[in-house]
This record gives structure tokens, C-alpha cells and sequence, in this order.
């Protein structure tokens, strides 16, 4: 089960955390990756520890703000492995930003990075997996997406972004149900990462989260690319539309 050989992924934002990991578990299961993030360096230190294990990959230097970056990441990895099966869409930025002082430019580089970008990546690598009537588009949403009791304050343009991330994905379930591409989205609670490496800084509110969270731990990389393995299979074929909270029991308590 769950085995991806033949199948082509590209993951955004790969070089390092969420990103990372599941694209090494791709490429475990057996798919060939493209590697799409700014990060050069780390990019080529993964392309390489993929292949000594016997994968094959590829960074592509990618700025998913920048159209021209994303269609060159999609165009690249279709001329270097011959189709698009998975995307994960997962680059994105995290944010403290107080709502009586958020700017505009604050607000845009959030909400345009985690939500806008998302959609014209899975716009772009669509058109591709459309071409083979199969598809899995992966969107790393949050707990912080709203409907699940997980609001956070200072956080309003990072909630809003996901909270999107979750409706974008539902609304492209439906759009290409019937066209072989399923799309799911995953809620990661707490996840140690760089991104949240700053918050394990901060003592008391570090202790704080442990103390919400039922396993009293933050998650691990790997056991959210875990779920990206599940959702990009073969075996998932009859799931689209859903958002998987994998949160070590946050949301259920
Ligand atoms: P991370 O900071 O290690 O990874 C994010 C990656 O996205 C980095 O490699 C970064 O360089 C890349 N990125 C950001 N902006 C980009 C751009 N414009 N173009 C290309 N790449 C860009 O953090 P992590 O935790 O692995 O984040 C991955 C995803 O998971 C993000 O969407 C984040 O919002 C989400 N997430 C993370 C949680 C956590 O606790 N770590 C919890 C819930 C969601």
C-alpha cells in the first residue's frame, strides 16, 4: 500500500521542515521529486540526500510569489520527469502581528503567500495533471483555519490566510471531482519546525501551548508527511474536500 513509483511530486517550500520531510517520504514511497523553494543550497543538500538513497529529485529555485517562478517550476519538472501527479502546496510564512497595528503590506505578504500563492500554484500544476485525468493536490492548512475553536490573537492575516487554504480547498474538490485530481488540505497543530522555532524561546508561552495540547509535546515534521504520503496514494482515490487535523489531540479537546 501507499507505494508512489512512477508517480512525479512537486513539493513548494521543501527546504526545510513540513516541506522537507514529506518530500523525502515521497521519494521513500518511491515518487521522483521536484523540489521547489528559494533556498538553493538546502534544496541541492536534499536532491542529494535523495538520491544517495536511491531517489530521484530536483530543485528548481522557486519564489511562488513570482508567476514566472511557478510556471518555470511546474514546466521544469514536466521536461525532467515527463508528467505531474502530487503537489504539495506548502510554502508559507508565519506572522505576530498585532490587528491595531497590521498594515496593509503586512496583512498582503501573509495573505499572498499563504492563500494566493497556493492557488495559482495548484492553477498551474492542474493544467498539467489534467492532461493524465490524476491528480493529488495536498494543501498544508492549519489549526488555526477557523470552524475548529482554534482562533489566535495576533495571528488575524496567518488565520485568515488558512482559513482559505480550507474553503480553496473544498471549492477544488468539487471543481475537478470528476476529472481524476482529488484535493484534500492538512491542519498541522504545533509543529517543530523553523517556523516555530522562535515560540520554543518564549518559556511561558511555549509552556503554555504544551499545557492545550492532550499529548503535551509539539509534533514532528514526519508525522505530517505521513498524512501527505496517505493523501497522495493511490489508495485515497475517494477522498477530496477534507481537511485533516493532525494536532496530537488539540482540536478534539
Ligand atoms: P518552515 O519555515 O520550515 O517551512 C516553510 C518553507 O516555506 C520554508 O522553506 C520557506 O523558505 C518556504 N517559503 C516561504 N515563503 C516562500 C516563498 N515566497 N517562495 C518559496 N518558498 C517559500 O515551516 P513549516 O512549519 O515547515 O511550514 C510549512 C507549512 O506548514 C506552512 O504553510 C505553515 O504555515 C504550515 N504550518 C506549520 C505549522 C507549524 O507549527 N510548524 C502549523 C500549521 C501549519
Amino acid at each position: 500500500m501507499f507505494t508512489l513509483t512512477g508517480k512525479v511530486a512537486l513539493v513548494t517550500g521543501a527546504s526545510s521542515g513540513i516541506g522537507r520531510a514529506s518530500a523525502l517520504a515521497l521519494a521513500h514511497q518511491g515518487a521522483k521529486i521536484a523540489l521547489a523553494a528559494r533556498r538553493v543550497d538546502k534544496l541541492e543538500t536534499l536532491v542529494a540526500e535523495i538520491q544517495a538513497a536511491g531517489g530521484e529529485a530536483l530543485a528548481i529555485p522557486t519564489d511562488v510569489l513570482k508567476q514566472e517562478d511557478v510556471q518555470n517550476a511546474v514546466a521544469k519538472t514536466v521536461a525532467t520527469f515527463g508528467r505531474l501527479d502530487i503537489l504539495l502546496n506548502n510554502a508559507g510564512i508565519g506572522s505576530i502581528e498585532q490587528t491595531l497595528d497590521m498594515t496593509s503590506d503586512g496583512w498582503d505578504k501573509v495573505v499572498n503567500t499563504n492563500l494566493k500563492a497556493y492557488f495559482f500554484v495548484a492553477q498551474t500544476a492542474a493544467k498539467e495533471m489534467l492532461k493524465n485525468k490524476f491528480g493529488r493536490i495536498i494543501n498544508i492548512a492549519s489549526i488555526l483555519s477557523g470552524g475548529v475553536g482554534s482562533g489566535m490573537a495576533g495571528a488575524i492575516n496567518y488565520c485568515a490566510s488558512k482559513g482559505g487554504v480550507v474553503a480553496m480547498t473544498e471549492g477544488l474538490a468539487d471543481e475537478f471531482a470528476t476529472q481524476g485530481i482529488t484535493v484534500n488540505a492538512i491542519g498541522p497543530g504545533f509543529i517543530e519546525t523553523e517556523m516555530t522555532a522562535s515560540v520554543q524561546q518564549m518559556p511561558d508561552l511555549y509552556k503554555g501551548l504544551l499545557a492545550r495540547i492532550p499529548m503535551k509535546r509539539f509534533g514532528k515534521a514526519e508525522e505530517i508527511a505521513a498524512t501527505v504520503v496517505y493523501l497522495a496514494s493511490d489508495e485515497a482515490s475517494y477522498t477530496t474536500g477534507a481537511t485533516f487535523y493532525i494536532d496530537g489531540g488539540w482540536t478534539a479537546s
